[in-house]
This record gives structure tokens, C-alpha cells and sequence, in this order.
């Protein structure tokens, strides 16, 4: 029999600093009116001078591994999704793997902006279809707060800092019933986050921060996430009926409701953690899925789409029997 991923434990964590529309209104020229009508985000949280995406991942990472009830020893292979790493190198894995006082399994990070948890899931799912892995943790850890020019008012209101996680193992029934992936790098002047240190000459004086032509973005998020939609349902021969719950990264939620529109899916089936989160990146899908999986609203049995757009562009999906 074939081995497919099932998910055993999820896991989240949050910073405990919350920064609110009101606050952010008094650093630039916007309003709590405009960012909840336009985004429907009203707070998201900032991660403390302490913290890192290897240490927001860690904590997700434990409570991930307590649910499963493994030992994270059992562990052998971890991808963490994350375009936020302290290091260039080692990878935020690598770190990750070191805090879980793991000596040996295959660790690396993913890098496909917001659409990373998704990418990282799809990777695990194919090592444990060949057999290679047998129990995998994946994590999308970003601290955005840092990347975000807070004097910026097109892209600060939009982001936040956190981290979900992931353990799934290898069963004989499904699981991951199918991932789809997708890049189309013609796209990068719409959404980019220059590396000014090494950069090359000619961008080398771009400051480090999210440079991002929304409205563009916004329309090729919804139109693209509509296509993803039919091609995850076609692949598995299922109508838009059988689907329970969407679980969307989390952007905007204008985006969110129209693919939760295509799939003719109510608001109360969709897993919505924007209003208090923003928008962190690849880390958003993991921690909308642990909310919905611990809160029970996601129950064993029930069919679940991830989905996920984000800066290449890169966008993907993964259906899911829970
Ligand atoms: O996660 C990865 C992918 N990222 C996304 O999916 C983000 C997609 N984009 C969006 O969510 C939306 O485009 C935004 C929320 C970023 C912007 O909303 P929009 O409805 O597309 O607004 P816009 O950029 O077309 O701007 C409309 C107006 C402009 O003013 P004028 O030119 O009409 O006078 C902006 O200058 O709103 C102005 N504006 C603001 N006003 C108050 C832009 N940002 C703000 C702001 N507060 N924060």
C-alpha cells in the first residue's frame, strides 16, 4: 500500500505584543475605518527584540510534537517555509532542528514568500509518497514586523509575526489527498523585499523592505487562486460540495471571500485569523489551520483546502483529508 501524510499534531505560536490599527494610525496617514474595510485586519502581533523565526518556530514546533505525542527524535525530515531568517546560513531548519536537540534528519528551509507553507507541505507530502521521510515537521515562521517599512502606509498596515506548525506521518489512507504548485517569476516588480547586502550594484541602495504594488497584486491573487481552486477539485475528481472547510493564507479578506464565493463555501466554512494576525506570510495557513484543528471546528474525517499566493509569483494548494 501506498504511504500517504496524514496530520497527527499541529501546533502555533504568537507573539504577545499586539499592535493595533489606532496605534499604527498614529505613525502614518490611515485609519482603523480604512485598514478593517479595505483588509479587514484590525491587529496583528510584533515580535519582541528577542525573538527569531527559529525561536517562534521552536515553540510552535513543541506544541506540534506534544500533540502528535512523538518524540521529536522520531522526526526525520524538517522543512521550514520562511522568507524572514536570522541567518542567510545556517537554515532557520537547521536552527530549528538544533533547539529540538534532534542530531540527525534532513532539515531545510523553503522560500516561496507567503505561498511557503504550502510549498513546504507539498515537498513532505512527495517524501513520504517515495518513502523517504516517515514523520515530518514543517513550520512557516516569519517575523514581518522587520521587513515592513512602518512609515510605509500601503504595506505596514498589512503584516504581522508568527509562527504554525505541522507534524504529519506516513499512513496507509489519506492524508494529503493532492498538492499543487505553482511559480511564474514574471512577476517580481509587484511584490519583492530587496537583500541590500548582497545585492547586486545597480539595487544595492534599495532599502530591505516590502516594496509592493497591492492593487496589481490583489487582482492577480483573486483571479489565480480561482484557477487553483478548480484544478485541486479536478484532480480529485470532487465537486465544490465536498469541500468543509477552506483554510486561506490570510491577506486580505476580500481576496479570501472571493475564492470562499467560487467555492461556494459560507464565511462560517472558512478558517478567517486575519482580524487579530495580519498577514504573516508563511506562516498564516499553518496557524489558520491549527486554530480551526484545536478549536474543533476541523473534525477527522472532514475534507479541507489549503490555499495560499504570494511574491515570484508562487501560489499553490493542498487538499486535505482530516
Ligand atoms: O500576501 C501576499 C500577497 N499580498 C496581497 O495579497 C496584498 C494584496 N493587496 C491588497 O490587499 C490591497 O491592494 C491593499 C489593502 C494593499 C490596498 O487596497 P486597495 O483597495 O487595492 O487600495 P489601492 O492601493 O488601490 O489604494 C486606494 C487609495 C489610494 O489613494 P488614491 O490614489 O485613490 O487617492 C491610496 O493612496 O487608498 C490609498 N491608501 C491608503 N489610504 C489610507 C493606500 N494605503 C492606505 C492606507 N490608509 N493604509
Amino acid at each position: 500500500m501506498k504511504a500517504r501524510a496524514k496530520i497527527i499534531g499541529t501546533g502555533g505560536y504568537l507573539p504577545d505584543t499586539i499592535r493595533t490599527n489606532d496605534e499604527i494610525s498614529e505613525m502614518v496617514d490611515t485609519s482603523d475605518n480604512w485598514i478593517y474595510e479595505r483588509t479587514g485586519i484590525k491587529s496583528r502581533r510584533i515580535a519582541s527584540a528577542e525573538e527569531s523565526a527559529a525561536s517562534m518556530a521552536e515553540i510552535a514546533a513543541k506544541e506540534a510534537i506534544e500533540v502528535a505525542g512523538i518524540d521529536a527524535g522520531e522526526i526525520d525530515l524538517i522543512v521550514v517555509a520562511t522568507g524572514t531568517p536570522d541567518r542567510v546560513y545556517p537554515s532557520t531548519a537547521c536552527m530549528l532542528q538544533h533547539r529540538l536537540d534532534i542530531r540527525d534528519c534532513v532539515s531545510f528551509d523553503v522560500q516561496a514568500a507567503c505561498s511557503g507553507s504550502v510549498f513546504a507541505l507539498s515537498i513532505a507530502d512527495q517524501y513520504i509518497r517515495t518513502g523517504a521521510a516517515d514523520k515530518v515537521l514543517v513550520v512557516g515562521a516569519e517575523i514581518c514586523s522587520r521587513i515592513v517599512d512602518w512609515s510605509d502606509r500601503s504595506t505596514c498596515i498589512l503584516f504581522g509575526d508568527g509562527a504554525g506548525a505541522v507534524i504529519l506521518e506516513a499512513t496507509e489512507e489519506p492524508g494529503i489527498l493532492s498538492t499543487h504548485i505553482h511559480s511564474d517569476g514574471g512577476y517580481e516588480e509587484l511584490l519583492y523585499c530587496p537583500n541590500p547586502q548582497v545585492a547586486k550594484e545597480s539595487v544595492k541602495d534599495q532599502p530591505g523592505f516590502i516594496q509592493m504594488r497591492g492593487n496589481e497584486v490583489f487582482k492577480m491573487a483573486v483571479n489565480t487562486l480561482g484557477r487553483i481552486v478548480d484544478e485541486t477539485l479536478a484532480a480529485n475528481g470532487l465537486e465544490k460540495t465536498d469541500v468543509d472547510w477552506l483554510v486561506p493564507h490570510q491577506a486580505n479578506t476580500r481576496i479570501i471571500a472571493a475564492t470562499a464565493k467560487k467555492l461556494r463555501l459560507s464565511m462560517d466554512q472558512v478558517i478567517m485569523t486575519l482580524e487579530n494576525q495580519g498577514n504573516t506570510s508563511s506562516a498564516s495557513v499553518l496557524l489558520a489551520l491549527n486554530e480551526g484543528i484545536r478549536d474543533g471546528r476541523i473534525q477527522r474525517g472532514q475534507i479541507i483546502l489549503l490555499e495560499a499566493f504570494g511574491a515570484g509569483f508562487t501560489w499553490g494548494s493542498a487538499l486535505i483529508k482530516y
